[in-house]
């Protein structure tokens, strides 16, 4: 009996469909971009597939992001289409708040993605006009969807970046990257080296001296760091505000002189300003600036201490490009993020070998939502866009379907009139 069950069971596997045809776009990701472009569709009346490697929405946020993480831009740029955060929510919403926030939109909009599948790859068929797309599911199944429109939102920051400095196998101590740092609470009283200067280091440092250790930061180039308000105002909203009336050029010498006069003279303490403006900077290289919430504060107190770049790492020590050795207890790798899309996007022309594309749209019906290198607004504005452009393709083939329908019809009964 229990051997006619495992037969059956054999049976079922055998005979589950390993591809499906999907009924308008196919989504990568379930994350803010992912989850509002979906709204945006259904707003259009067009149906989609979500599918997430992870298991759940927003797994950077719920999974890869520190616990004291905060939005850094007020509340009303952060926010996804067509649902604004509850009125409730404080001018920067917490971690919590937004995951929070990100499941009741997906449930709101009725998106159910499909966890568990990481796409391997996906092609345009040149012949049928359609796009295949390979996942491969936790107990290594492996399944196919075949759709018009592919909607690429697997994120700026898909997977960290490691850096290979020389010697670190040898290190001993613990090394992890930003993405697997919660809380400074289990390295107090440690001596622990944070590599990056970008918004993750020096968030890690404050969080790690607000916990008694003692952080080192490595600031190996030069970073803009501009105070997150400026006299009670957000300094992001003061930039965009200025933008309407004045070339770019203009805003980042603003924003240095207020910067300057908030903060003061930053490469007093060993943090170098780039000779590019922060704005021109983040647009033409993606370069974020740093917005301070307190750690400047701690730099300049000394509980954060700047050290140059790296040499070489040994056992327990770390010799910096100065000749100086430190000993150290840890290490936090704030080294940032990549894209994966090159590793499983079979296409040459909307993204460019570093995985970040040139535009929103693409040949053959790509798309890329949240590259925008503008956070969650640029992720919102994408999705508005995708969807606009997806539903009057959308609206067009179904006139055309129910014409050839219409025709079909009289066609038959003509016919049977005869
Ligand atoms: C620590 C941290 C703090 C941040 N804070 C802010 C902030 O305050 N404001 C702001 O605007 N931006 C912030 N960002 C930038 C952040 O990337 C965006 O806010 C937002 O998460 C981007 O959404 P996304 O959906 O484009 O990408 P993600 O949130 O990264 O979502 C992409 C999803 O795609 C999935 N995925 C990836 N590859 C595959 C695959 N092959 N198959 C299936 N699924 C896949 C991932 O699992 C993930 O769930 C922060 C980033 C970090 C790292
Ligand atoms: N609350 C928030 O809003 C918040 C918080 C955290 C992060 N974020 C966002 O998340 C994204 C990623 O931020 P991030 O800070 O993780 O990454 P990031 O901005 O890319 O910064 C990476 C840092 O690591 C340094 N680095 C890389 N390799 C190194 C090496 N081998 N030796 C020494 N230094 C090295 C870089 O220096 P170089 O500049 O010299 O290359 C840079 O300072 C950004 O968009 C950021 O704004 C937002």
């Amino acid at each position: 009996m229990e051997n006619l069950f495992r037969l059956v069971d054999q049976d079922q596997e055998m005979f589950q469909p390993k591809w499906t045809l999907v009924n308008g776009p196919i989504i990568v990701g379930a994350g803010p971009s992912g989850l509002a472009a979906a709204a945006c569709l259904k707003e259009q009346g067009v149906p989609c597939v979500v599918v997430e490697r992870a298991d759940c929405i927003a797994s950077l946020w719920q999974k890869r992001t520190y616990d004291r993480l905060k939005l850094h831009l007020p509340k009303q740029f952060c926010q996804l289409p067509k649902l604004p955060f509850p009125e409730d929510y404080p001018e920067y919403p917490t971690k919590r708040q937004f995951i929070e926030y990100l499941e009741s939109y997906a449930k709101h909009f009725g998106i159910n993605p499909k966890f568990n599948e990481c796409v391997q790859s996906a092609r345009y068929d040149e012949t049928s006009g359609f796009w295949r797309v390979k996942t491969s599911g936790s107990n290594k199944t492996e399944f196919e969807y075949i759709c018009r429109w592919l909607i690429v939102a697997t994120g700026e920051n898909a997977e960290s970046v490691m850096p290979d400095i020389e010697g670190l196998s040898e290190f001993g101590g613990e090394v992890i990257h930003a993405c697997d740092y919660k809380s400074g609470e289990k390295f107090k009283g440690k001596k622990v080296l944070v590599v990056g200067c970008g918004n993750s280091g020096m968030e890690v440092s404050l969080d790690l001296c607000n916990h008694n250790a003692s952080p080192s930061m490595v600031v190996r180039s030069s970073v803009h760091v501009l105070p997150r308000e400026i006299l009670g105002k957000s300094t992001f909203e003061l930039a965009v505000l200025m933008m309407k009336w004045l070339p770019l050029w203009v805003v980042d010498k603003l924003m240095l002189i207020l910067a300057w006069l908030v903060l003061g003279n930053t490469e007093k303490y060993g943090v170098k300003r780039p000779s590019t403006g922060p704005l021109e900077l983040k647009n033409t290289r993606g370069k974020t600036p740093v917005l301070d919430i307190g750690a400047l504060e701690k730099i300049r107190s000394g509980d954060i201490n700047v050290v140059p770049g790296i040499k070489r790492f040994s056992r327990g020590q770390v010799e910096l490009v100065n000749g100086e050795k430190l000993d150290m207890d840890s290490v936090v790798l704030a080294t940032g993020y990549r894209s994966n899309v090159p590793s499983w996007l079979q296409e040459g022309e909307l993204f460019a070998k570093n995985g970040y594309p040139d535009g929103w749209k693409g040949k053959g019906g790509v798309y890329a939502a949240g590259f925008s290198k503008r956070g969650l607004s640029g992720a919102s504005s994408d999705a508005m866009r995708i969807a606009q452009d997806i539903g009057n393709a959308w609206k067009e083939e179904n006139k055309q379907l129910k014409k050839r329908s219409i025709a079909r019809h009289r066609r038959c009964i003509s016919l049977s009139h005869l």
